[in-house]
Order: structure tokens, then C-alpha cells, then sequence
């Protein structure tokens, strides 16, 4: 592999900037399952003001906040809907059935889920049926491309959600991107959903952590049950001041990465033997031919072996992601070299 690679697998593959390690390193701190670290304090506080929230959580990983959402929601062996290609569903190694023992049933379509697909989807109230309890949509959505939902289709199905009786988490991993390509302030984009996580370890940059936020009640319990799933942790304010570093500096930045998947589906427009579908934000989906000479996994091997790193996220699907350690330049020489790497094929 050359020795200067352009890693588009995903935006977690960010290293904390020179900035963020000084603001790490100088974290006022204390033992945050005795609730005592301030710099964990603040960033909860000023998370779940952003999202218009009452109180908010600070956990280890996307994952653990929608893990420990699902069982805010829902008692073990009810069901809970969730947008077509959720991340709870594809990439949580089954916790959702293993820990939260919740049936997941997808409903929708690229993310979008409407009421009548709702109303659709619950399940008569029969003692032999499970109960639908919730509804989790996700904003940006990962396996539709980084795709906005946009508030007006959130807040349909949340409205219609709630008024069937269930409750709504969003997951937001990458709520803040969706936020600054819509304009819109996060708490628009959180939209009435009871509970909302979002990531600071994505397109934000920190090394570690989500927080996950909803009403005191929420989030009193779900500090018990982060404690009863491991990531009760102690002097973490050191991760929380990244997260609060990225608040301040990477928020507006995240345009620049929506450029650069923008210059990249650009770059490769046109490029015969794929396609490419249009990125709303920083991740970009490309498609290869079917009948076309190679699958996705292989195309993979062969773009590794010439220095740019993508995810295969289907038999002929690739994802590639932009961020913060992403230029424009280093787009252009990705594009360049995905389009050579084609030029074979359809000689
Ligand atoms: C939409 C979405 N939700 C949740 C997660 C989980 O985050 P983590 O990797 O921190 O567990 C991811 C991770 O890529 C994601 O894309």
C-alpha cells in the first residue's frame, strides 16, 4: 500500500486536531459515576441545550445510546419500528435482540418512514402479538447516504407515532450534519422525538463518545442503565472536553466535508461502469456495474492497494465519507484513481 493513503471508510477514522489534544489534556475532572465531573456536566448541559432537551448523557459510543434508548422505550419482547437500513439494526451486532430483547421491524424506504406506514405497522393489541412501543428514526441516515430527512417528514411520523401511542428516539449520529446542510438549528432537526442521540466521534471529530438526551426522567434512568451496561465511567471529563472542543470548532466545518462528498460525486460522474448517487451531506454511495468485472469487495482491494481506503457496503455498493483529514485535493486524486482503476473495464 502506498505510504500516504486517503482513508474515506468512514468520518470515525479522525485523530483528535493539536487543538483538541490541549483541551483534553487541560479537562478539569472528577468521578463521573459519582456525578461529580464538571467537564462532563457541561458538555451534557450544553448538548441537550442545543437540542432543546432537559437533560442530557454522556456514554461511550453511538451504539451504547441507542442501545440503552431502546430500553427506555421498550420492555423486552415488545417491538419497535425503525427506518429501513437503521443502524440499530444493521451494525449493533444484535443488541437490540441480545441486550435491549426488543424486536426490530423496519419499515420505509432510504430513511423516510410515513404515517401511513406507521399506522401500518402496528400490531393488533392481542395477547399474542408482540406491543409496538416505538419508533426510531435516523438523522442523517447512514445507509441511504448520508441522507437529511428533512423536518417536516420527521415530524409527520413522529406526530403520527405518537398519537398511535409510541415513543420516538432519533439517532443522530450524525445529527449535526444534517443540521448544517438544512440550515436549521439541531433542535429542528431533533424535531418532538422523546429521545435524541447524536455523535461526537463521527464528522466532530472527537475520539470518543455520544450523548444521548430527553427529559430528566430519560435520562435518571438511563444513567443506571449505562452503569449495568459497563460504560459507567470515572474521569471522563478528558473525553468530554474533545467533545466539547468539537462543539466550538467542528460544527460549522461540517459544510466543508458536504464540498468535498459533493466534489467527489462529481468527480466520478459520468465514469462508465458506476454510479453514483448524490450526496446530501458527507457520505457518498457509489454503485458498480453488476455485469461489470468486479464486485465491490474486490474493487475495495484494488483501491486499498493504490492508497484510497473505502467501505464496501454492498455486493456492488461502496461507501466513501468525508472529513475533517479529507481536502479537496486528496478528493480529486480518490476520484482520479477510482476512475482509472475503471478504465480497464470498459475499454
Ligand atoms: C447512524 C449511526 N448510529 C449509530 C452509530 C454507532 O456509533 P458508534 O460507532 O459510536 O457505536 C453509527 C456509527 O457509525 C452510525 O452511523
Amino acid at each position: 500500500m502506498p505510504s500516504q493513503t486517503i482513508d474515506l471508510r468512514s468520518d470515525t477514522v479522525t485523530r483528535p486536531t493539536p487543538g483538541m489534544r490541549a483541551a483534553m489534556a487541560s479537562a478539569v475532572v472528577g468521578d463521573d459515576v459519582f456525578g461529580e465531573d464538571p467537564t462532563v456536566q457541561e458538555l451534557e448541559r450544553r448538548i441537550a441545550d442545543l437540542l432543546g432537551r432537559e437533560a442530557g448523557l454522556f456514554v461511550p459510543s453511538g451504539t451504547m445510546a441507542n442501545q440503552i434508548a431502546l430500553q427506555l422505550h421498550a420492555r423486552h419482547g415488545d417491538e419497535v419500528l425503525v427506518a429501513e437500513g437503521a443502524h440499530c439494526l444493521w451494525y449493533e451486532s444484535g443488541a437490540a435482540a441480545a441486550i435491549a430483547g426488543v424486536q426490530l421491524v423496519s419499515i420505509g424506504l432510504d430513511g423516510e418512514v410515513t404515517p401511513d406506514q406507521i399506522q401500518g405497522a402496528l400490531r393488533p393489541r392481542v395477547d399474542w402479538c408482540p406491543v409496538t412501543r416505538a419508533l426510531v428514526l435516523e438523522n442523517t441516515h447512514n445507509r441511504a447516504g448520508g441522507r437529511v430527512i428533512d423536518p417536516s417528514v420527521c415530524h409527520a411520523a413522529v406526530d403520527a407515532a405518537h398519537r398511535a401511542g409510541l415513543t420516538v428516539h432519533v439517532d443522530g449520529a450524525r445529527l449535526f450534519n444534517a443540521s448544517v446542510a438544512l440550515g436549521v438549528p439541531p433542535r429542528e432537526v431533533a424535531g418532538e422525538a422523546d429521545t435524541v442521540s447524536v455523535c461526537l466521534s463521527k464528522g466532530l471529530g472527537a475520539p470518543v463518545g455520544s450523548v444521548l438526551v430527553g427529559t430528566r426522567d430519560h435520562v435518571r434512568d438511563a444513567r443506571r442503565l449505562r452503569k449495568r451496561m459497563g460504560g459507567g465511567m470515572r474521569q471522563v471529563g478528558v473525553l468530554a472536553a474533545a467533545g466539547l472542543y468539537a462543539l466550538d470548532h467542528h460544527i460549522a466545518r461540517l459544510a466543508d466535508d458536504h464540498l468535498a462528498a459533493r466534489a467527489l460525486a462529481e468527480g466520478l460522474a459520468g465514469c462508465p461502469g458506476l454510479s453514483v448517487v448524490p450526496p446530501d451531506t458527507n457520505i457518498v454511495l457509489v454503485d458498480l456495474r453488476p455485469d461489470g468485472a468486479f464486485d465491490a469487495n474486490a474493487f475495495a482491494c484494488m483501491a486499498r492497494a493504490r492508497g484510497i481506503l473505502l467501505s464496501v457496503f454492498g455486493e456492488f455498493r461502496l461507501r466513501a465519507v468525508t472529513h475533517l483529514e479529507v481536502s479537496i485535493d486528496d478528493i480529486k486524486t480518490a476520484a482520479g484513481v477510482v476512475r482509472d482503476l475503471m478504465r480497464p473495464v470498459v475499454a
